[in-house]
């Protein structure tokens, strides 16, 4: 059993803290937002995540889990303290470091016993240095502590699962001892353990999501491809993915990336490049396709009805990703946007993201159900693929439409089923139509054969 601070109770922190009071350690959460500490302190989750109520609720009743506002209170017997607030893009997408500023401050005023300050933060390469060095100016009085990285890697919706099964844990610091005393934590989860220096495990973090949005955006490019040739991207994607220098796993065409992490990480490991004088060519091409993802899905919906001036359109899903409610840099919010500014009529439904959206989306009109969607509408967008759109009553859904447009954004429908319900229906990178139909330059090919 350790005493561990976890500062931030946003989607990281807070599972960071219940998964470790959940190995059974003492953990005090922390955070500024008083509204926060004390609808948790009552219960009540500040975020969507599956499993985190019961994991909370439990941990709180053996009181291994506990919530304050106070520095005092969440440092004075903690061993560890984990940094784990938020790193939006600044202006010019440089990381915002505001936030880990004034919880090194606040770490410095209020330690009165030696601390390891574990970075958990995604912060750029050289944060944990800068971090020592406030750490140092604000203390009152010289108190030994060390600076670890610690990047985190859990996505949102599977965020408990991926802290308690984590692919491998980073650790970064140029004090080995202080390493080795956080990895003795990190023993349960049973994962292989990498020890670097600071510098080193803060870079990964930013390559780790970079690879992983350089993955999406290739998988994307070969969907416009294949829509241009004729090929399937899904079956692409199962053919290249059996290849294990490959690997299955996020070659999953569509809308594009969104989220709190991708789009601002990439950004922000672009400018990090810029700043020392280097060109990264690639990262900038995985954005703009990126970017066009959404501009794309516009004029798909565009082909599908014509002029968008009074159309209503239905958005099915509107967070970034499913099992999740948060809004952050979702496809949806472009798109919706893009559709107004044409002169549509924008409706949506989602099963959790509605309450977050509606502040960002005000001209959205939120419906309680896909069906109250699909009613009078002139075309429907999947944005989201939540798994209750997977098994919608799609005749049902086709009754109540004005027309029955669909554009799968996410390729979540085998595009024969539709069509022989009367959809007309365009996914993306899906260039065979299954029932004969090639794109124009295979016709040509076909002719010219004859
Ligand atoms: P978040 O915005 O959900 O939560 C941040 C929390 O920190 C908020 O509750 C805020 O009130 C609190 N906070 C801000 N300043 C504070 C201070 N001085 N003292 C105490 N609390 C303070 O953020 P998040 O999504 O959990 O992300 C946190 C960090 O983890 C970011 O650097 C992010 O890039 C990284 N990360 C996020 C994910 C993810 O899936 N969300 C995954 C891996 C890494
Ligand atoms: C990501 C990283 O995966 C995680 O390691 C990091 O800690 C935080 O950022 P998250 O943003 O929660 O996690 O979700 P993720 O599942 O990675 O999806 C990110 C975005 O990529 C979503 O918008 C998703 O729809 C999109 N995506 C993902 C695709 O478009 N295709 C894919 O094949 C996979």
């Amino acid at each position: 059993m350790k005493d561990i601070a976890v500062i931030g109770v946003g989607y990281v922190g807070l599972v960071t803290a219940a998964c470790f009071s959940d190995l059974g350690n003492r953990v005090t959460a922390l955070d500024i937002n008083e509204e926060r500490i004390e609808r948790l302190k009552q219960g009540i989750m500040p975020i969507y995540e599956p499993g985190l109520e019961e994991l909370v609720e439990r941990n709180v009743q053996a009181e291994r889990l506990f919530f304050t506002t106070s520095y005092e209170e969440a440092l004075k017997d903690a061993e560890f303290v984990f940094i784990a607030v938020g790193t939006p893009s600044g202006v010019d997408g440089e990381a915002d470091l505001r936030y880990v500023a004034a919880a090194a401050r606040s770490i410095a005023e209020t330690m009165d016993h030696e601390l390891i300050i574990i970075n958990k933060s995604t912060v750029p390469v050289g944060t944990g240095d800068w971090v020592a060095e406030i750490v140092r100016r604000y203390q009152p009085e010289r108190i030994p502590f060390s600076v670890v990285s610690c990047p985190e890697f859990l996505r949102e919706g599977s965020a408990i699962s991926d802290f308690m099964h984590p692919h491998r844990t980073v650790l970064g610091s140029l004090d080995k001892d202080a390493a080795e005393k956080v990895a003795q934590i990190h023993l349960p989860l049973r994962a292989p353990i990498v020890i670097t220096d600071l510098r080193t495990a803060e870079m990964i973090k930013y390559a780790s999501n970079a690879f992983l949005a350089t993955k999406i955006s290739f998988i994307n490019e070969i969907a416009n491809i294949c829509e241009a040739l004729g090929a399937d991207v899904k079956e692409v994607a199962v053919g290249m993915g059996y290849d294990q220098r490959i690997g299955p796993f996020f070659l999953d065409a569509g809308l594009g990336y969104g989220g709190s992490c991708f789009p601002k990480d990439v950004l922000a490991l672009a400018h990090m490049a810029a700043e020392k004088g280097k060109h990264p060519q690639l990262l900038h091409a995985v954005m703009e396709i990126n970017a066009d993802r959404r501009k794309m899905a516009v004029e798909k919906v565009r082909e599908l009805v014509g002029d968008l001036m009074g159309k209503t359109i239905g958005l099915l899903g509107l967070a970034f990703k499913p099992n999740t409610d948060d809004m952050r840099e979702a496809p949806s919010i472009d798109i919706a946007n893009d559709l107004i500014a044409a002169g549509a009529r924008v409706r949506a439904y989602d099963p959790v993201a509605m309450e977050n959206a509606a502040s960002i989306l005000p001209q959205v009109e939120m419906k309680p159900s896909a069906y109250a969607v699909a009613e009078g509408a002139d075309a429907l967008v999947v944005v989201t693929e939540w798994n209750e759109f997977k098994s919608l009553d799609l005749e049902r859904v086709r009754g109540l439409m004005s027309s029955p447009n669909l554009l799968d954004g996410r390729n979540i429908y085998d595009p024969e089923t539709v069509r022989s319900l009367g959809f007309n229906y365009l996914a993306l990178g899906r260039g065979y139509d299954g029932n004969g139909v090639f794109p124009a330059g295979v016709e040509k090919l076909i002719a010219s054969a004859d």
